[in-house]
């Protein structure tokens, strides 16, 4: 549907908006709802935001007037190569664990926040940050794999992260992938998750198809912890890690896109030209789960930091 049809269809466009009139009920009342699939602000949770998958596109406006303004939420912050992104990145991290010493971090895995672990790690030998009080909350796990399987998320962390600092492993938590009850490991995450209070800053990576955690392209945004049909574009990005792509998973339980919004700040990384249509959709494509990352221009308090490469697509 073209947007200047679904204006038509809504009665609002972005400035006419329910809080752009200064509260009057009016965006949320005047709404074709049949095809709402992500009806709630993180700011105000009252407050209805998107509406209408349409042909695949969902066109957010209403809510934010102000803040909607692109390249106004998010802080984008460019870092010359792969080493400069994960020190600016590490900084971000360590500052939030100095600033709480028990916060909550989501934490991610890929290739990309690599450097800023390893990076975190130095600085705690050096004994500048400490995790001694820090929890930890993965995003997702392949389904199917155990903890020990060197190819699992589980053991990912491990070796690239938790062995080399002073976290508690018992405040270290990943997605239940050995867990074949799909459902119950899903839920069991959630509940975990929910108890900590979600986390004060969630680390993300972003896939080459705007994928977030493993929140696939799709036709409406995900909320808790679900079990995902991986994409082929996802198998064949991550077959480098495996053997054989036969050996890739197919399935990944992930933490949903609702649960990682509930961050009180998100901090994504990427690098390379192959991120950087995703990244440019993500900042400043429409708010669609066909770029489940773009969502993250609703959230108030997200930074990117992102090298040349990857901003390549943004100037
Ligand atoms: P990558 O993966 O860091 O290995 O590129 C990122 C992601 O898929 O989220």
């Amino acid at each position: 549907m073209k947007e200047d049809a679904l204006r038509g269809k809504m009665g609002f466009v972005r400035g006419q908006t329910a809080l752009g009139r200064r509260g009057r009920a009016g965006a949320s009342t005047r709404l074709d709802t049949r095809h709402i699939h992500y009806a709630t602000s993180p700011w105000w949770p009252h407050t209805l935001v998107a509406a209408d998958a349409g042909r695949g596109q969902v066109l957010v406006r209403g809510a934010l007037p102000l803040l909607y303004e692109k390249g106004r939420v998010m802080k984008i912050i460019k870092a010359k190569d792969y080493e400069d992104m994960s020190r600016k990145a590490a900084n971000i991290i360590s500052a939030q664990v100095i600033l709480k010493p028990d916060c909550v971090l989501g934490l991610a895995t890929g290739s990309t926040p690599i450097g800023a672990y390893k990076q975190l790690a130095a600085w705690y030998e050096k004994g500048d940050v400490d995790f001694a009080e820090v929890s930890t909350y993965n995003l997702d796990e392949y389904r199917g794999l155990s903890h020990d399987d060197p190819q699992s998320y589980h053991y990912f962390m491990r070796e690239n992260f938790f062995d080399h600092i002073n976290i508690d492993l018992n405040n270290t938590y990943v997605p239940d992938g050995s867990n074949p009850d799909a459902a119950a490991a899903c839920s069991e995450y959630d509940k975990i998750v929910a108890a900590a209070g979600y986390p004060d800053l969630q680390l993300l990576g972003i896939g080459n198809n705007g994928h977030i955690g493993f929140n696939e392209p799709d036709d409406h945004f995900s909320k808790g912890t679900h079990c995902v049909d991986l994409t082929e574009s996802t198998i064949q990005a991550n077959s480098r890690l495996f053997d054989s792509i036969d050996d890739v998973p197919r399935q990944a339980y992930t933490m949903g896109t609702q649960t990682i919004m509930y961050a009180r700040m998100i901090l994504v990384v990427a690098n390379g030209e192959a991120k950087a249509q995703a990244v440019h959709d993500m900042c400043y494509g429409p708010v669609t789960p066909a770029c489940p990352a773009s969502i993250l221009q609703l959230h108030t308090n997200c930074v990117v930091v992102a090298d040349e490469a990857a901003l390549s697509l943004c100037e």
